[in-house]
């Protein structure tokens, strides 16, 4: 637990402290300790965290863009329209924070926070869907409370099309900046 105000997502450091980190899984676990620097160093993915005042990780997420076939398992509302090309996505790889956090919004704040972030970038790429694989059906009650929706239905990947998240951001007063106020502690 700590004490005091946190701040933004900043991208991980190789001096940030992980060793601890729990969120009570033990792959997100591990892959924060052993894979995610490194994957941040050869771009494959991006790892934004929030720390303590020690540069303890509290939350991380990673993201990256790809892409998915046209034919995949693709929700129709995403395919309408589009020529038979891959489909450029922002992939929310790993959202996880750590049990002395939990149940404290901060998971909350920092989704909308990439949110965000992939909606800024999809003004100047071609990104027509955010996609998350959640690791479990726990994980994907997550994010079906934020408009994601499961496809193939019974599967363990959720979509949420671009536009329609650069509509709710439009209609977001500014108070829900989501680091706006600091997080209690
Ligand atoms: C899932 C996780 C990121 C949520 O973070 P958190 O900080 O505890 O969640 P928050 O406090 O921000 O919760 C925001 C809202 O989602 C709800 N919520 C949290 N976890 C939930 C879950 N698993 N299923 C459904 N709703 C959930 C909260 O009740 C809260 O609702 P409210 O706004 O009505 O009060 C966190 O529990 C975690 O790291 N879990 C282990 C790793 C994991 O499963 N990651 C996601 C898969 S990649």
């Amino acid at each position: 637990m700590t004490s005091g105000p946190l701040g933004k997502p900043r991208p991980l450091l190789k001096t940030d402290l992980v060793d601890q980190f729990d969120c009570g899984k033990v792959s997100m676990n591990d892959w924060l300790k052993k894979h995610a620097f490194q994957s941040q160093s050869s771009s494959h993915t991006k790892t934004l965290v929030v720390v303590d005042e020690q540069q303890r990780v509290l939350a991380y997420c990673a993201y990256s863009v790809g892409s998915v076939e046209h034919e995949d398992a693709t929700p129709e509302r995403v395919k309408k329209g589009l020529a038979k090309y891959p489909i450029p996505i922002f992939l929310i790889a790993r959202l996880a924070v750590d049990r002395s956090m939990q149940e404290r919004r901060l998971g909350k704040r920092f989704l909308l926070f990439i949110l965000k972030r992939a909606a800024k970038a999809a003004e100047d790429i071609p990104l027509i869907a955010v996609v998350v694989d959640a690791i479990d059906d726990d994980a994907k009650e997550f994010y079906r409370r934020f408009d994601f929706t499961p496809w193939p239905i019974d599967g363990l990947r959720l979509w949420l099309l671009m536009k329609d998240l650069q509509a709710t951001l439009r209609a977001a007063a500014p108070a829900e900046e989501p680091f706006a106020e600091p997080v209690e502690t």
